[in-house]
């Protein structure tokens, strides 16, 4: 049986995370889709081959019986609520990142979800590529101190842009960051100016993690880990975004490569998986959210302006 699942936003990640990816997902099966415009939804449904999904004008018809849990494709600044709203009809939710704002709407989103036991995920899909678990497991082998270096930049035309980079590829970042050490994070350095960033954290007592990020520069997507014994890169993070993809993880001078679908058929597969399997996954899956907003509120409340820009990719 597979996950009868609703997508609320027919917008651009909707298209990478449901559309393209739903065909290499068998464990999920698309109900519904709603748009404020149902002549978008149909359009929607016509390009990526939903024939047999139920087409809403406005969001709340999602939440029907055919549908056991939904897809939050909208703006960041709507998560929280339609979060809440799925989760009081019984749905469970895959919500794009970022999960909320700030940390204290992700812990109105905990609170609800404890009450239902359902599945709430945000959205971080490249955790779910067979790649994620093989960076874990050579983090976890790697010794001593640890320094992490990641850029994250996105070339997203002027008048898109949200002003809101941090909390863009904030979960990306940390996620990563996780990897290599529990998220008790205290920052050493937050600077942002205009559409860029750049933040240094202490994480625990032995990892160092910068950030460079950026709505205006080049896309550019890496993460370096160097400790007492080599290195580990990622040479690009987001590259099965579009469909099945061989990555590469370079270590000590070797390349190796990792199959795979793309990022976002994982993720669909993880999320049916979330939402039959044990709750105490489902908590956990949460809980890495909440951790992960708390350090995007520690860095907000340090930022100072002025980046050393000379010191950003081109
Ligand atoms: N994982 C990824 O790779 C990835 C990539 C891009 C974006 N994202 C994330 O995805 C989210 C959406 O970004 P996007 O680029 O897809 O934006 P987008 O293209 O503007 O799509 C957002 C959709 O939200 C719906 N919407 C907007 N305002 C609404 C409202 N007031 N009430 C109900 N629906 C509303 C719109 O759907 P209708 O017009 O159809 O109603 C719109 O198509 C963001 O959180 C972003 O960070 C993730």
């Amino acid at each position: 049986v597979t996950l009868r699942l609703g997508v609320i936003g027919c917008g651009r990640a909707a298209a990478l995370a449901i559309g393209r990816a739903w065909p290499d997902a068998p464990e999920v099966t698309v109900t519904a889709l709603a748009s404020r415009d149902r002549e978008r939804a149909r359009a929607f449904a016509a390009a990526h081959r939903l024939d047999g999904a139920r087409i809403a004008g406005v969001p709340e018809e999602v939440l029907g019986e055919d549908v056991d849990a939904v897809y939050l494709g909208l703006p960041g600044e709507l998560h929280e609520a339609w979060t809440l709203r799925a989760l009081a009809a019984g749905k469970s939710v895959l919500a794009e990142k970022p999960l909320a704002l700030d940390a204290a709407a992700g812990a109105r989103i905990a609170l609800a979800r404890a009450r239902t036991e359902l599945a709430v995920l945000e959205g971080v899909m490249i955790q779910h590529h067979p790649w994620a678990a093989r960076i874990a497991a050579l983090c976890a082998a790697a010794e001593g101190a640890h320094a992490l270096r990641t850029t994250i930049c996105f070339s997203i035309p002027e008048g898109r842009r949200t002003g809101r980079v941090l909390e863009d590829v904030a979960p990306y970042w940390l996620w990563l960051v996780s990897r290599s050490a529990p998220l008790d994070a205290a920052v050493v350095r937050a600077h942002r100016r205009g559409d860029d960033v750049e933040v240094t954290l202490e994480v625990g007592d032995r990892v160092t993690a910068t950030l460079q990020a950026s709505h205006a520069r080049p896309y550019r997507a890496t993460h370096v880990i160097e400790h007492a014994r080599g290195a580990l890169a990622l040479p690009d993070l987001f590259r099965a975004n579009l469909g099945p993809q061989r990555l590469a993880i370079d270590r000590d001078g070797v390349r190796e490569w990792i199959s795979g679908r793309s990022a976002f058929a994982h993720q669909l597969s993880a999320f049916a998986t979330l939402c039959r399997g044990p709750a105490r996954a489902r908590a956990e899956a949460l809980d890495a959210s909440l951790a992960r907003l708390r350090v995007v509120d520690a860095i907000r409340a340090r930022w100072t302006p002025d980046p050393p820009a000379d010191t950003m990719p081109p």
